[in-house]
């Protein structure tokens, strides 16, 4: 693997950016802090962290319980169930192409995954560790001699911008392959683009804008997520409330539910039965390849 270094200005701060090869349709420069640069080192240990199931409270959880890497870093639950089958608030997001995301949690409070990454251990209704205890659980073992909390934060903030997913048909059309995507597909991407205006929020290579948006799922605003790997596994939105692709489909067809702040996006779409199930093998279409690691 090669990895080349270099800074460069992102979001108006000096970074470092790691080059990798990255999955088609992705950017190749990773961008990272350079108070954390990523190296082969704490890949490996956020790793084995990110596996580890001491950092909950009775042992049973790890991060991957409820990001499972085959679900595409999500589980099967409309809201996650931690230590003791305590239910969270939330839907677990899927945890790739998050080294290219500006805010973190479906609600953008963490500004970082060094801020973000060591909160579900400590956090009661996900692996309830306090932190000091996590730390001094792993450093008692012989795996992790003299492990800090500063070691567990930039590690696992390392392992998780590792983890890509690109290569998707969608990719492979977007590179010339005429043969990628078959005629429902190419249907459902053009009303993406047109008649739904889905792009107006899920734009760019990972397919969100990043920021915010009220589309009347619950109350309030959240993140736009990414739509890559989205067909892996339902169920859909912060809480987990839409069962299928669909369904999806389906609610923003009538315009989203008719909340105060709706975003002005949120418009019924009329759209015919083909042009909704064009959309759902266009969703399918964004399913590729995820790899971690460096
Ligand atoms: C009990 C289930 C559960 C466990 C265990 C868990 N998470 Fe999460 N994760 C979630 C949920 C739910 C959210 C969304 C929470 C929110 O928005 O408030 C989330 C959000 C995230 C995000 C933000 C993603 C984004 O796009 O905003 C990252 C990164 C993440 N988790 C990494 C981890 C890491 C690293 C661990 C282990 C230290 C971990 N998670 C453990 C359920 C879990
Ligand atoms: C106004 C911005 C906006 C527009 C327009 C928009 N979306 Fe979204 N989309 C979001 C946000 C924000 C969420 C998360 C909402 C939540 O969880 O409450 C989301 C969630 C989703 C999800 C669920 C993803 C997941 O991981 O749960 C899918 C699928 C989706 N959108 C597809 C589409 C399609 C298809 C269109 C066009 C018909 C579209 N979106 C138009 C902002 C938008």
């Amino acid at each position: 693997m090669v990895v080349r270094r270099l800074a460069i200005l992102h979001f108006g701060i000096l970074a470092a950016a790691v080059r990798i090869e990255a999955p088609l349709g992705l950017d190749a420069y990773l961008p990272t802090p350079q108070s954390n640069p990523l190296t082969a080192e704490r890949v490996t240990l956020g790793r084995r962290l990110f596996f580890e199931k001491r950092l909950s409270r009775d042992e049973t959880i790890s991060c991957a319980t409820c990001h499972e890497p085959a679900r595409g870093y999500t589980d099967v639950r409309p809201k996650s169930i931690g230590v003791s089958s305590r239910r969270g608030e939330f839907r677990s997001p899927r945890i790739i192409n998050r080294v290219y995301g500006k805010s973190f949690f479906w609600d953008g409070r963490a500004k970082s995954l060094e801020e973000q990454v060591t909160q579900p251990i400590a956090n009661p209704l996900e692996m309830d560790l306090p932190l000091p205890q996590a730390v001094s659980r792993l450093a008692a073992t012989s795996d992790y001699p003299n492990i800090t909390l500063d070691d567990m934060k930039l590690a696992l903030a390392s392992y998780v911008r590792t983890i890509l997913a690109g290569a998707s048909p969608y990719d492979h059309h977007v590179a010339g392959d005429k043969t990628a995507l078959g005629e429902k597909a190419k249907l459902g991407l053009k009303i993406f683009r047109t008649k739904g205006a889905c792009i107006r929020c899920h734009v760019g290579p990972n397919l969100t804008d990043e920021a915010l948006h009220n589309t009347g799922v619950g109350m309030g605003s959240f993140k736009t997520p990414t739509l890559r790997e989205v067909a892996r596994q339902g169920p859909y939105m912060h809480d987990g409330s839409l069962s299928t692709l669909e369904d999806v489909i389906d609610y923003y067809d009538k315009g989203g539910n008719k909340v105060m702040g709706l975003d002005a996006e949120m418009q019924e779409l009329h759209l015919t039965a083909e042009e909704k199930s064009g959309l759902v093998e266009f969703l399918k279409a964004l399913t590729g390849v995820i790899r971690e690691g460096l």
